[in-house]
């Protein structure tokens, strides 16, 4: 396989589907064979610019195609595990969009559709790719911030409603990937608020919070019903803090060299404490599109056989906190503990 060129199949075209096309297109040694939709101004629109690929409504003409070695799924999350076990029952490869699947049982089956038929199953964490994520991850790994106290994300803004999966299940996969990436763990307990404003039963905002050991802590808030754009992550250490804003256009992460410390030699409980401000650090950043980098490493792991990043197991963890942040949403926000397993 080492070399070959990657035939892939898509299914789903909509408005990230496109994205999706648009690199694996443009990706050497990558072949986009065929893709389907099941809207027909969809393909109009999308086929004109891709004469080479064979647009169609049916998903069949992906699936069953013995020359396609991998299946691309960009769908609303209900058809995520139907497609993705079909593609692996027929031998293919799989890149999943978040969120994963919706249940938890239906993750743990292709995770084993996968081992047993010996196919890559990855799934569509993008903020693992990002550069600015693995600059904070460097951060960590290094101990640049000291121990770690808390994170709290914000993923906001006035935006698409949908109505298969709410805010929480829709925006939150991303966070909740990012932050368990970071910290290499999973949480402990999660809680969640939540109200649904727009449509009966999906909820428009949700609060999240979740506790990991070592007594770190860490919150999210998602919303499609905001005046403002937010896509910022804080993370706050011993010894220093760093914000990642996601919608600036450039200059996404502040490292600041901030941070509160004990003096050995004090008179009063006020001179035990220090406020420290040092120098603010703007790190150039990889000028490159998450999508490209996540699109590339698919290929990768197709080509070299090699575990994803954000393989199914990690779709799983990110899962099973949805699942029980879920849970907590519907019993009016009480702590719902993870098992050690996520
Ligand atoms: N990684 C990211 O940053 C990111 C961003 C947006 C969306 N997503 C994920 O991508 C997936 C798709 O989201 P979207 O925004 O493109 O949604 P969308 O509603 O715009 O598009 C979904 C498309 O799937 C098609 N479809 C539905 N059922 C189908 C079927 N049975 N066969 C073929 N086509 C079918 C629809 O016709 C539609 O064109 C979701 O899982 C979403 O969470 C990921």
């Amino acid at each position: 396989m080492n070399g070959a060129v990657v035939k892939i199949g898509q299914i789903g075209l909509g408005a990230w589907g496109r994205n999706l096309l648009r690199n694996f297109h443009n990706l050497p040694g990558c072949e986009v064979k065929s893709a389907c939709d099941l809207e027909p101004e969809t393909l109009e629109r999308v086929a004109p610019s891709y004469p080479n690929i064979q647009f169609s409504s049916e998903e069949g003409k992906v699936l069953q195609d013995p020359e396609i070695g991998a299946v691309v799924i960009a769908t609303p999350p209900d058809s995520h595990y139907r497609f993705a076990r079909e593609a692996l029952l027929s031998g293919k490869d799989v890149f999943v969009e978040k969120p994963f699947v919706l249940d938890i049982k239906e993750g743990e089956e292709l995770i084993r559709l996968a081992e047993e038929g010996g196919r890559i199953l990855m799934v569509g964490h993008i903020m693992e790719y990002h550069p600015a994520s693995l600059r904070l991850k460097e951060y960590l790994d290094k101990g640049e911030l000291g121990r770690i106290y808390y994170l709290y994300a914000s993923r906001v803004n006035l935006g698409k409603v949908r109505d298969i999966e709410n805010a929480l299940w829709s925006f939150a996969p991303h966070d909740l990937s990012l932050m368990m990436f970071l910290l290499d763990k999973a949480p402990l307990s999660v809680s969640a608020t939540g109200a649904c404003y727009l449509q009966p039963g999906v909820e428009d905002v949700v609060f999240v919070s979740l506790t990991f050991e070592d007594q770190i802590m860490a919150h999210i808030h998602v919303s499609w019903l905001d005046p403002h754009k937010s896509r910022r992550l804080t993370i706050v250490g011993s010894r220093k803090m760093v914000v990642f804003d996601d919608a600036a256009s450039s200059e996404k992460i502040w490292l600041y060299d901030k941070g509160v410390e004990s003096q050995l030699d004090y008179n009063t409980y006020g001179e035990y404490l220090s406020l420290r401000t040092g120098d603010i650090i703007i790190p150039k950043l990889e000028s490159v599109e998450p999508l490209k980098t996540e699109c590339q490493h698919f290929l990768d792991c197709v080509r070299e056989r090699k575990k994803p990043r954000s393989d199914g197991l990690d779709g799983l963890r990110v899962l099973r906190v949805l699942d029980a942040a879920q849970e907590s949403l519907k019993r009016g926000g009480v702590p719902v503990k993870l098992s050690v397993k996520s």
